[in-house]
Parts: structure tokens; sequence; C-alpha cells
């Protein structure tokens, strides 16, 4: 079902600032902070947080994995299964969009002699079957080891099909790669595809997940992996400065997000829905583009209108990106419905009056 603001009679007004940038802004809600005070917490590091452990083992239980490790970030989380996987001069083929290829700093590269293959993706974002044997290395001294394929989803929101999820993992099966699933967004995929957990974690031997983005917590991400890799990654995290201690409140504020804040994100996609219908009626789309995928909306104005949209909608209250050449407007739980009659008021003002 669509998202329709006229049935909840919106006031086009607002009194706080919209960070339309990403849904990492989201600031933990007054609840979640309670449950954060109240939660029971130990040393991790020992393995005595309950609320950590607790964590853990909801999550591995929702994906049908065996174990779960609590991370600091996404970052840290792709970085431990990269290094749990792969070794010095081994391979991993990932997508050339793929946000561990683009946006990590190239960690497993540096710190720990791993070697990058990007592919070209498929107008879903996803891993060609094709693409994927093309890349596979010979045995040969001349070549790195291919060891780890890399997948995500959603991918700049787009969310991919179970088949073709699916048809990527049994690629890489062919050729012991191993494979890992970067689910940053892993439950507005969910939301989007309507499978359950299970059915999206099968797609890969470990998969990780971030509590800290539409789920709203104010930090941590999960990485769910077999009980053989454990204590390996465990390693890792420890080597990479994530062996934190008594951070049960982390995971008592994930706990609440998996129990609160799972099922609302089909209003963050609706709100999208909404948003990029509404912009369509306001803008000339001949000359500037909009496409929305899950709950982003990636817009691109014509050159001219980019500095001085950006300034305008600044000067209102409105957070959004420079447009390189698109800027990406994110749907999250502060975004009320009277922030969404407000952002496409301002959008109506700089395009109209
Ligand atoms: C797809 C994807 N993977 C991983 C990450 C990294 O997460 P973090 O910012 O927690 O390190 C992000 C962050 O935005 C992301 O979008």
């Amino acid at each position: 079902m669509s998202y329709d603001l006229s049935k909840k009679n919106s006031q086009p007004k607002t009194n706080h600032i919209i960070d339309l940038r990403s849904d990492t802004v989201t600031k933990p809600s007054i609840e979640m902070r309670k449950i954060m005070a109240d939660a029971e917490v130990g040393d991790d590091v020992y393995g005595e947080d309950p609320s950590i452990n607790k964590l853990e083992k909801m999550l591995s239980e929702m994906l049908g994995k065996e174990s779960g490790i609590l991370m600091t970030s996404g970052t840290q989380s792709n970085l431990c299964a990269v290094l749990t996987h792969c070794a010095r001069g081994e391979e991993v083929i990932i997508g050339d969009k793929y946000h561990i290829f683009i946006d990590e700093a190239a960690g497993a590269s540096v710190l720990g002699g791993v070697a990058m293959a990007p592919i070209k993706t498929g107008e879903d974002n996803e891993m060609l079957p094709e693409n994927i044997s093309n890349a596979v290395k010979p045995d040969d001294p001349h070549c790195p080891i291919s060891k780890l394929l890399c997948l995500e989803n959603t991918v700049w929101g787009k969310a991919i099909d179970l088949d073709k999820m699916y048809k990527a993992k049994s690629e890489a099966d062919k050729f012991k790669l191993s494979t890992h699933l970067d689910g940053a967004r892993f439950f507005n995929a969910i939301s989007y595809l309507g499978c359950s957990e299970i059915d999206l974690a099968k797609s890969a031997d470990t998969v990780s997940i971030c509590l800290s983005k539409g789920l709203g917590t104010p930090a941590g991400s999960v990485l769910l992996l077999p009980k053989e890799l454990e204590s390996k990654a465990r390693r890792w995290r420890k080597m990479l400065g994530g062996g934190m201690r008594q951070a049960g409140i982390f995971a008592a504020a994930g706990i609440y997000a998996l129990n609160n804040n799972v099922k609302r994100l089909k209003e963050d996609q609706d709100k999208a829905i909404y948003l990029a219908k509404e912009l369509k009626k306001y803008i000339n789309t001949s000359s500037e583009n909009i496409v929305q995928n899950t709950n982003m909306v990636f817009f691109t104005p014509q050159q001219k209108d980019g500095q001085r949209l950006c300034s305008f909608m600044n000067n209102k209250g409105i957070i959004l990106n420079q447009p390189l050449p698109s800027t990406r407007m994110v749907m999250h739980l502060d975004i009320t419905d009277n922030d969404l009659t407000y952002i496409l008021n301002s959008f109506d003002e700089f395009y109209n009056c």
C-alpha cells in the first residue's frame, strides 16, 4: 500500500532539523535510552555480558546461523569477516559499487594483504554468475588465490531478489569460494522482499547486520557466522580494537530495535515511494532524474541547480548531501509525516515560486 499524507492531515510545518543524508543520523529514542540505562552488563571480552550474549543468540537464531558477534560498526564487522575468510595473498571478488570495495578504506588490503577484484554488477546491483566465474583466477603463481565472494543487500537502497542472491551463491560454491553478505540494511531488504530472515541469510556463509542505520541504535553491528569461524573472528575483533567491555548498553538498544523498529521499516519505504511520486509533480522529470529504492530517493537536479538547492534547503532546516551529481534523500525513523509535507513544500517553493 502506498503512503498517503492527505489521510493523515499533516500540517506543512516543522520545528526541528530534518536530516536526509542517511539513516545513520537517527538518534536513540527516549524508550531506547531507558532500556540502555537499565541494561544488565558484564565484561564481554570474558563472554560475561548477559545483554550481548542475549543479542548474539537472538540474531543468530533469527538468521539461522550458529554464532553471532557484536561489533562496533558495519565496517569492523565486514573487515573481521573478510579477514576470517581470507589470508594474505588471497582475493575477494566483489561488486564494483559495493561498500566494502568503495567505502571502507580498503581495510582488508591494508591490514590483511587481501586483494580485491571488483566486478560489474547487474541492473539490480546483483552479482552476475558469468562475471563471478570470469573473475575467478586460475591456479597460477602470477595470480592471487580467489577465496571469497562478497555480496551486499540492499545496495544503494536497491533490494536484490532471493533468486539472484542464490544464483551468485551457487556460482561461488562451484569454485569453492566462501561467501559473505554485507547486510548493513538486511532488514530493509527483508521488508521489501517479504521473505524470512533465514531465507536471505542462506545466501551467504557469514552475514553482517547493522543496528545503527534504519533500526536506530547509536552504534553496533553483529556478524553472524558458523561456529567453526567464531574464535578466529573474535581474535580479529580483538586485534582491531573491537573487544569492548560493558557494551551491553548497546546490545540492549539492539534488542529493543529488533523488537520495535523492524516492522516499521515498511513505513520508511512507503514514505520514500510517496516522496518520489510527489516530487515528480513539481519537477521536470525530462531533465531531472528521480529514482526510489526501498527507503532511499536519489534525485539528480540539473547541474546549475545543485548547489543552490542545497543552500535553499539548508536555510529551511533540511540537510541534503551536495549532489554529485545526484543527492540521496533517506527516510528513517526521525522523519515525521509533517517533515515529509514540509520537504515537499520546500521543493515546490524552490522549483515553482
Ligand atoms: C552497505 C553498507 N555497508 C557497511 C556500512 C558500514 O557501516 P558503519 O558506518 O557502521 O561502519 C555502511 C555504512 O553506511 C553501508 O551503507
